[in-house]
């Protein structure tokens, strides 16, 4: 038995030239034991043919709305109600749109609005399609309605440019279908901010005052929330890679930007983690042009705002980190007090392969009830660690 066994999904194939990895996908998650139904776009079929669907699934391609396939003969209606997980992939700036403004001129959307079942989306096209302000809105109003977004990834674009824009590798989203019938979801209808990566204060437009955070930790809690079933804001600085999907990502420079960010949204949430590396002083007087080297003898500093210890909504549970060199535990206590937080994630960043820019971490639980010392384990590990008691604290 697979996570798969048995499980109705529905294949979106839509008109990109990606549309041929979704054979490779269809492949995957059909030997993974699931029953698959393929639904193509006209314009789907100009990059790949049906036939290659059919022969895999072993189930007739749906392409249009009046074709009777199924026993209801009502196609998407039939295949809709039996969905256990629909995945749009590849999905091109036009299905994006249709789906996010529910426009149902093809099976695909129709399917999509007469089923319960949840929707991934794995966008594919140009990188400045991706980006461009209407794809973007698009995006977010299918955040807002709880799909999961898988990627685009970097890389060679069918234009030759090097962009987000590639559709995510169909062995990642094979792990992304895994995970949605795997995890167990304790955080079902938490809504949670979770920062990540390093802030930077500029002291002119080419330099700039941060730190070595790579993003790692948070991407991992942020990853391990989402996998748990919670609905996720990402607050985050500058970081090493920016791989992370489905989740409602805010990127931000400073730290007075991330907390403005924070306090717009946190009213609308149950938790926050605050993995980010804050830098606690910024430039006093941020200079408009470059300073010229003669004249950078010494720079004024002001102290930023504590942003944990700003939020004061009781009903929000905090998590912070204390990032210590010294008298571990003794700082994770004060910070516990001082920032009124439920929980500190203690981590001694002076350990080898721990901390900052590493794929593992050495953390102890600092809380009201004591501490549990954790041993060195990767951050994937430790962020479902620090979730396990974290859900203590919610209501
Ligand atoms: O990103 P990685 O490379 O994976 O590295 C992970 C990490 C080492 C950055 C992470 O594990 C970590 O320790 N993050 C907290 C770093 C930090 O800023 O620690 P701190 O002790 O200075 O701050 C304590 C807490 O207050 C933190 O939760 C911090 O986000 C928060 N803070 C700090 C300053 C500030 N002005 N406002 C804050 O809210």
């Amino acid at each position: 038995m697979t996570y798969l066994s048995n499980k109705n999904i529905v294949l979106c194939v839509t008109g990109s030239i990606a549309a041929y990895k979704s054979v490779y996908l269809a492949s995957l998650i059909v030997k993974e034991g699931a029953n698959l139904r393929v639904i193509m776009t006209e314009s789907a079929k100009e990059f790949v043919g049906e036939s290659s669907f059919s022969g895999i699934t072993h189930n007739e391609v749906i392409t249009g709305y009046y074709e009777g396939k199924t026993e209801l003969s009502i196609d998407h209606v039939s295949i809709a109600k039996e969905a256990d997980l629909i995945v749009v992939a590849p999905a091109t700036a036009n299905s994006i749109a249709k789906i996010a403004l529910g426009i149902s001129s093809e099976p695909i959307v129709g399917t999509i609005l007469a089923s319960k079942a949840p929707v991934i989306v794995a966008p594919a096209m140009d990188g400045d399609m991706f980006n461009s302000k209407q794809v973007q809105s698009n995006i977010k109003i299918l955040h807002d309605l709880d799909m999961i977004i898988s990627g685009p990834e970097k890389g060679r674009l069918a234009s030759g440019i090097n962009e987000y824009g590639r559709m995510t590798e169909p062995d990642k989203l094979l792990e992304e279908i895994n995970k949605i019938f795997s995890k167990k979801k304790d955080f079902e209808n938490i809504r949670a901010i979770v920062t990540a990566g390093a802030t930077i204060e500029s002291i002119d437009p080419v330099r700039f005052i941060s730190n070595w955070s790579s993003g790692k930790m948070g991407i991992a809690i942020a990853e391990a929330l989402r996998d748990r079933g919670a609905k996720v804001t990402f607050v985050h600085g500058r970081m090493d890679e920016n791989s992370i999907n489905g989740v409602k990502k805010i990127p931000v420079l400073s730290a007075i930007e991330m907390k403005d960010q924070i306090l717009k949204e946190i009213d609308n949430n149950d938790l926050i983690i605050m993995s980010a590396a804050v830098a606690d002083y910024r430039v006093k007087q941020k200079f408009e042009q470059k300073i010229k080297k003669e004249k950078l003898s010494s720079i004024d500093l002001e102290k930023n705002p504590d942003i944990l210890a700003e939020i004061d909504n009781k009903k929000i549970v905090k998590v912070g980190f204390a990032a210590e060199s010294e008298n571990l535990i003794e700082n994770a206590k004060k910070k516990l007090s001082s920032k009124d937080c439920n929980l500190i994630v203690a981590n001694d960043i002076t350990l080898e392969g721990s901390g900052f820019g590493s794929d593992n971490n050495k953390a102890t639980l600092v809380h009201k009830e004591g501490c549990d010392d954790l041993p060195l384990m990767k951050k994937s590990e430790l962020a479902h660690k620090i979730l396990d008691r974290t859900i203590e604290y919610i209501d």
